[in-house]
């Protein structure tokens, strides 16, 4: 359990809050390319950290992420005009460049330079594998955008998708990091490959080590006379749960990384991003994208009990609920917009959940007491991650760590 003012730092994560600023101090999503697919098409509004946002692609191609209220008169910029490089608000005309220059005031006298003076609030934004991130935080301390090895990988062997979730990202985030569920949220009762092997052994030892990135947390199951079936998962920095996806080791090939972004303290977006070693994504693969509808909400959602079907709980699934997107939303936003943490009752299966709060805790408590937060980039040098990675394999018995010798707590002198 997690007294409720501990609960309040971790879940607040509003511009004037010890959480709220730690966030921003990283790259976080901000939207999906396909949002603005294309130069001058329509802007969209973005919701994040509590901030209402308008993002835009300029004639160029240039992203613009900039303070959705005019600052002329705080009309919304969502409507303007996406023209001739710039965003021009529909109320007098005043238009913005991606930088939140004020390139345009044509209701002021010509020889007026009252747009020298002024600039919308804009913040910086980097485009990679179909995701728009942004740095919300101050402009002196923008770190470098990491080099994770899935921002390494040709297009074609990524995928990614988002979705509108009803609760605090605290509570998706923890989800990520309790291998323990797997065992029974996600059980179906004909599994086979890795999904018989994590329905077997419902109690599995954990291990947690503290690592350079966040996290990296270790579900170690029985799988038959001296082997172990071992799942290696991340928590790496601010908000992303790393976690092996598919049925077969050939399957997996690669990792999802999942990332829970606050709207505001008691909505969220997830965003999955997935990706291939050494072959191209195969669309059937992305089985989430059919569960999610155009505006980015869930169809089987809790406005209609996510469809559950109580003949199939019986007969095919724990839950009787299809997709494991759904599963997650179900019993996360179920525990209410923020869960009270000070009501709950944790056991040994909880070892991960319990080890991520403590990490969240120590580290922005450090942040409020001015020590920079880790998992910065600020050295091009060092702007490698090898030893971030998710596995789930059948090993012979002893310690996992001898079987994965990448699986290092700091990442490896370049
Ligand atoms: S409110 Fe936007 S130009 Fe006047
Ligand atoms: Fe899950």
């Amino acid at each position: 359990m997690l007294p409720k003012e501990q609960n309040e730092l971790l879940t607040r994560t509003g511009l004037d809050t010890p959480m709220g600023q730690l966030l921003r101090r990283y790259w976080i999503p901000a939207l999906l390319s396909e949002e603005i697919p294309e130069p001058d098409c329509p802007p969209v509004q973005v919701r994040m950290l509590g901030e209402e946002l308008v993002a835009f692609r300029d004639s160029k191609g240039c992203i613009g992420l900039l303070d959705e209220h005019c600052a002329h008169r705080g009309t919304s910029l969502y409507y303007g005009r996406n023209e001739e490089c710039g965003l021009r608000c529909i109320y007098h005309g005043w238009k913005y460049d991606v930088e939140g220059n004020v390139l345009d005031t044509p209701a002021e006298p010509l020889e007026s330079d009252f747009k020298k003076k002024i600039r919308q609030p804009a913040y910086p934004t980097r485009e990679v594998a179909g995701i728009v991130f942004a740095y919300l935080g101050p402009e002196d301390r923008m770190p470098l955008f990491p080099n994770y090895e899935w921002t390494q990988v040709p297009p074609s062997q990524t995928y990614v998708t988002k979705c509108f979730q009803e609760c605090n990202y605290l509570q998706g985030l923890e989800g990520e990091c309790d291998s323990s569920h797997l065992s029974f949220l996600h059980r179906t009762f004909k599994a086979q490959g890795h999904r018989a092997l994590y329905m077997q052994d419902t109690a599995p030892a954990y291990e947690i080590e503290e690592t350079d990135f966040g996290l990296r947390l270790v579900a170690i199951r029985g799988a038959g006379p001296d082997k172990n079936y071992v799942r290696v998962s991340s928590f790496v920095l601010p908000v992303a749960g790393c976690v092996p996806a598919g049925a077969t080791t050939r399957e997996i090939d690669g990792f999802e990384i999942h990332m829970y972004v606050p709207i505001d303290d008691t909505h969220s977006w997830r965003y999955d991003l997935g990706f291939k070693r050494s072959r191209p994504v195969r669309e059937e693969e992305v089985h989430r994208r059919r569960q999610i509808g155009p505006d980015y909400r869930k169809i089987r959602n809790s406005r209609n009990h996510y469809l559950q079907d109580r003949e199939m709980q019986k007969a095919a699934n724990f839950t009787g609920i299809e997709d494991y997107l759904n599963h997650d939303s179900c019993v996360t936003e179920s525990m209410g917009p923020i869960y009270d943490r000070s009501k709950e009752h944790l056991g040994v299966s909880d070892k991960a959940v319990i080890a991520l709060r403590k990490y969240l805790l120590a580290t922005v408590k450090a942040f409020q007491e001015g020590v920079e937060p880790p998992h910065l980039v600020t050295d091009p040098a060092k702007n490698s991650f090898p030893h971030i990675d998710s596995i789930a394999e059948v090993v012979p018995s002893g310690h996992w760590s001898q079987y994965f010798k990448h699986l290092t707590k700091t990442a490896p002198l370049a």
